[in-house]
């Protein structure tokens, strides 16, 4: 997994205060649900939120909202207290989450997972913490059988590279079979995404892939199967037979 060493360099830090709290700062693909999912009175959980520029994206959306933030890095955090005083924020990781079952709305997490070899440890955690949503990005290819994994630089200076961290594609059939078996079985499943060039901080065979956002919608589907809403994403998916009710 990544450290909070290396997300605590000052080029990252440095970046993601000032380039990504703002709407305008979102990528397409980020813009699909998140202003859809949102409501009054949300209870949201950020994982990953390094300062906290989501709560004040999330809030332009939808200014009623209870958010709290966490990240791995301390030095990220006090930022974000700093910044936001109005909002929460938690150093902790995305394993082993200190708060109940079903205890938010919504549980988003984006620009995580494609530095992160271990998603499924995370995406348990947040299934398992949300009582509505999860909303995540993750890099995807079809038919590669198994993770790629291979090396992200930082280097959001333009200079040297201050810390290398995984990066991480999955394999598309395995990542939505994953989810499908979550328990309880979720209700529906909705992606969207497209292929686009991979950042040239990562040193990787394939220089494009799909940035795919999911949404999860948790609770048991009366007929016992998931919907599934993936024809927006630019691949067909595999979906096993025996998906659990
Ligand atoms: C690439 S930044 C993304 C920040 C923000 N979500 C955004 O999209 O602008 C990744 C952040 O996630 C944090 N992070 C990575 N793995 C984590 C984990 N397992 N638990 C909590 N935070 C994590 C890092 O410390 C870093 O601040």
């Amino acid at each position: 997994m990544s450290t909070a060493e290396e997300w605590s360099n000052k080029s990252a830090i440095d970046f993601y205060y000032q380039n990504r709290h703002e709407v305008s700062d979102l990528y397409p693909s980020e813009k699909i649900f998140l202003p859809r999912v949102l409501f009054p009175g949300a209870k949201v959980l950020d994982v990953g939120c390094a300062s906290g520029g989501f709560f004040n994206i999330m809030r332009t959306f939808e200014p009623q909202i209870d958010y709290t933030g966490i990240d791995l890095s301390d030095k990220a955090v006090e930022l974000a207290v700093e910044r936001y005083p109005e909002a929460n924020f938690i150093v902790t990781k995305g394993f082993g989450l200190p708060f109940d079952d079903n205890a938010f709305d919504i549980v988003h997490c984006t620009s995580v997972f494609n530095n992160e070899p271990n998603y499924q440890g995370m995406l348990e955690e947040m299934y398992r913490v949300t009582n509505r949503f999860v909303l995540v990005d993750i890099r995807l290819l079809k038919g590669i059988g198994k993770q790629l994994e291979s090396v992200y630089n930082i280097q959001f200076n333009g200079k040297e590279v201050e810390a290398t961290v995984p990066y991480v594609v999955n394999d598309a059939d395995e990542v939505a079979n994953f989810i499908l078996q979550l328990k309880p079985g979720p209700k529906a499943l909705h992606g969207a995404g497209y292929f686009h060039q991979v950042a040239k901080e990562a040193e990787t065979p394939d220089r494009e892939v799909c940035m795919a956002v999911l949404l999860i919608q948790k609770g048991v589907h009366d007929g016992g199967q998931a919907k599934l809403h993936l024809e927006d994403l630019p691949i067909a998916f595999s979906i096993s037979e025996s998906q659990p009710g």
